[in-house]
C-alpha cells in the first residue's frame, strides 16, 4: 500500500510524527509531497502537488495536515477524484472510510494530540468501506 503524505507548516510536525509511525510501525510505504520545515508556505500549492502526486504513482491514500485541517480540506476537495475528510477524533476517521468512503484525511496539527492523531489513522485504515445504504449517498455526489 502507498500512502501520499501532505502538510503545510502549520501540519508539518504532525505529518513528520505520522510518517514515522506509518513507515516504521507499520512498514508501510510513505511518499511525502511536502512541506520539509516549518517555513511558511501555501496549502493550495501543497494540496495540488500532492494531488498530482497521488494519481501519478496511483496511491492508496492521501493524508494532509495544515494548523486546522479546514484549508487544505478545502483545497483537496476541490480537486478531481479527491474526496477528502477533515477529521477530528478517532471515530470520525473510522466513519470517513465506512460511511464516506474519501481516499484523503485531513487533520489539524494544531488542534489534535499527536497520539490520538495516530490513532485516527490507524482506525481508519483498519476500517472498511460499507456496502449498504451509505453506498446509494455516495454516488449521489459522484463516488
Ligand atoms: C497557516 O497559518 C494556517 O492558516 C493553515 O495551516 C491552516 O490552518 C489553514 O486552514
Amino acid at each position: 500500500m502507498k500512502i501520499v503524505l501532505c502538510a503545510d507548516h502549520g501540519g508539518f510536525l504532525l505529518k513528520e510524527y505520522i510518517k514515522k509511525h506509518l513507515s516504521n510501525d507499520k512498514k508501510i510505504e510513505v511518499i511525502d509531497a511536502g512541506t520539509f520545515t516549518d517555513e511558511s508556505v501555501d496549502y493550495p500549492d501543497i494540496a495540488n502537488d500532492a494531488a498530482k502526486k497521488y494519481k501519478a504513482i496511483h496511491a492508496e491514500y492521501l493524508f494532509s495536515f495544515c494548523g486546522t485541517g479546514v484549508g487544505i480540506s478545502i483545497a483537496l476537495n476541490k480537486i478531481d477524484g479527491i474526496y477528502c475528510a477533515l477529521v477530528y477524533n478517532v471515530e470520525s476517521a473510522v466513519l470517513a472510510m465506512e460511511h464516506n468512503g474519501v481516499n484523503a484525511l485531513a487533520l489539524g496539527g494544531r488542534q489534535l494530540d499527536f497520539d490520538m492523531a495516530k490513532d485516527m489513522i490507524d482506525g481508519f485504515l483498519n476500517a472498511k468501506v460499507l456496502d449498504d445504504s451509505h453506498k446509494r449517498r455516495r454516488a449521489k455526489i459522484g463516488y
